[in-house]
């Protein structure tokens, strides 16, 4: 049997249910199921759409749909996926696709559309970004797998993603297997070096004695230019909530990171590949300090006190220049971690189309991904974007900023992981000499290891 909706969704959490809401937005006609019915139900009652089918069986949903049927699954990552897919399977037709828009890890994605393949049925491996408001009202969307699904999912996938401001959808086929998945987990691991970032520089500010309002100001301010981001838009407005005792709610909140694990794929995948991916793993490796409350409370009362961090005139503007810069840097680890993935895995990966699937929707949007497109567009195989001119006239333009900050931060045990990381990356990658050499030395006199000899 086939119905008329063009499109189903299978999981109606706050995401599932705000991407149908999206859909019948856009007009498609999309049919729903959830395992508990009474969910189904309500949100089918309260969406009073009579584009919105709702399914009480799963063997009813799969009916519900235009052959071939298009299935987005927006379950919980990990096995609950695999189990969708194992019911829905005897219930699909040679040609149907099956859209994974969870935070899978990439190799499931590569599983799930291996094993598929040989069934006739097409797999993609969806990341989305930009959570419940994005999933409402335009999602950035990175889709990858079985390329012959494009043309059928383009029109419905473009259509629901955000725009840029010049009208392009954030929304285009990533490559073959699990590619979607890796695009959306280095995403994430942009985001969570990002976060930290911002994070020490409020750090900063704070140990210079500004408080909440006026750090929010700045990065208010700092939205209206280069650092123009949603990341540091909601910086502001974070600083600015109140309890409701009055008291700023930020102060509040037990500084303890909590991770679902995207950004330690992240960390783990740049180690396997050889890629530095130090902004990250430091990000990664600061929330999990972050969480060890009880141990730094010991140890905190355990040494002598820091020194206090002494401000100088124009720590301010430092501040700016120096998160720009070290954002821009995480952005260059970032993608040299895509280039070595496609080399890797094969992937024909096109980095202006990732540049631009970020620029809006998703949580890392930012105004320096434009530039970063335009690099890309003229120079498509550029291994790593700190060799453009771009990244060459604004990293000149900020590094000292960079310096005077964390050398203050040093000095006042501010802890700094991502941003030194940033300037100890910009150090390494553009030293024509590293100490490497004193190791090959120490691992051939201990070991009697191979190494080679500087070419004349
Ligand atoms: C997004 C976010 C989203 C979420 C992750 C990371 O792109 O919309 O990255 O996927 O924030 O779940 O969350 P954690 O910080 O808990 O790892």
């Amino acid at each position: 049997m086939s119905g008329d909706c063009n499109i189903g969704l299978i999981g109606l959490a706050v995401m599932g249910q705000n991407l149908v809401l999206n859909l019948l937005d856009n007009g498609n006609t999309v049919a729903v199921y959830n395992r508990t019915h009474s969910v189904t139900d309500d949100f089918v009652k309260q969406s009073a759409n009579d584009r919105l089918v709702g399914a009480d069986s799963l063997q009813a949903f799969v009916d519900a749909l235009a052959k071939p049927r298009k299935i987005i699954l927006m379950v919980k990552a990990g096995s609950p996926v695999d189990a969708v897919i194992d019911e829905l399977q005897p219930l699909l037709d040679k040609g149907d696709i099956v859209i994974d828009g969870g935070n899978s890890l990439f190799t499931d994605s590569q599983r799930r559309s291996d094993a598929l393949t040989p069934q006739g049925i097409h797999f993609v491996g969806c990341g989305i970004s930009g959570g419940q408001d994005g999933a409402r009202f335009g999602p950035s969307m990175m889709p990858g797998g079985d390329e012959s699904a494009w043309p059928a999912l383009k029109p419905i996938l473009q259509g629901i993603s955000a725009k840029t401001d010049a009208g392009e959808p954030c929304c285009e086929w990533m490559g073959d297997g699990g590619s979607g998945h890796f695009v959306k987990m280095v995403h994430n691991g942009i985001e969570y070096g990002d976060m930290q970032m911002i994070a020490e520089i409020y750090d900063l500010l704070r140990a210079t004695g500004l408080n909440n309002e006026t750090i929010a100001q700045r990065f208010d301010s700092w939205n209206q230019g280069r650092l123009s981001s949603y990341l540091v838009e909601i910086t502001a407005q974070v600083l600015r909530i109140k309890d409701d005792d009055g008291s700023d709610w930020v102060d509040n909140i037990w500084d303890k990171a909590g991770q679902k694990g995207t950004g330690k794929w992240t960390a783990i995948q740049a180690l396997e590949l050889g890629v530095p991916g130090s902004i990250t793993t430091e990000a990664v490796y600061a929330r999990a300090l972050s969480s060890r409350w009880e141990e730094r409370q010991k140890l905190n009362a355990f040494y002598q006190p820091k020194q206090s961090l002494t401000n100088y005139d124009g720590l301010v503007d430092d501040a700016e220049a120096a998160l720009y810069a070290a954002k821009l840097i995480a952005y260059a680890q970032g993608f040299s971690l895509l280039s070595e993935a496609a080399r890797e895995y094969q992937w024909k990966l096109n980095m202006a189309n990732i540049a631009q699937v970020w620029k809006a929707g998703c949580i890392i949007r930012a105004r320096a991904l434009d530039p970063i497109q335009k690099v890309f567009e003229q120079s498509p195989t550029l291994d790593n974007l700190m060799l453009s001119d771009f990244y060459r006239t604004e990293l000149n333009g900020c590094e000292s900023a960079l310096r005077r900050l964390l050398a203050r931060a040093i000095e006042g045990g501010v802890p700094t992981p991502a941003l030194s990381n940033a300037l100890a990356y910009f150090d390494g990658v553009r030293s024509a000499r590293l100490p490497a050499n004193l190791i090959q030395g120490q691992r051939n006199f201990f070991g009697a290891h191979e190494y080679e000899r500087l070419p004349n």
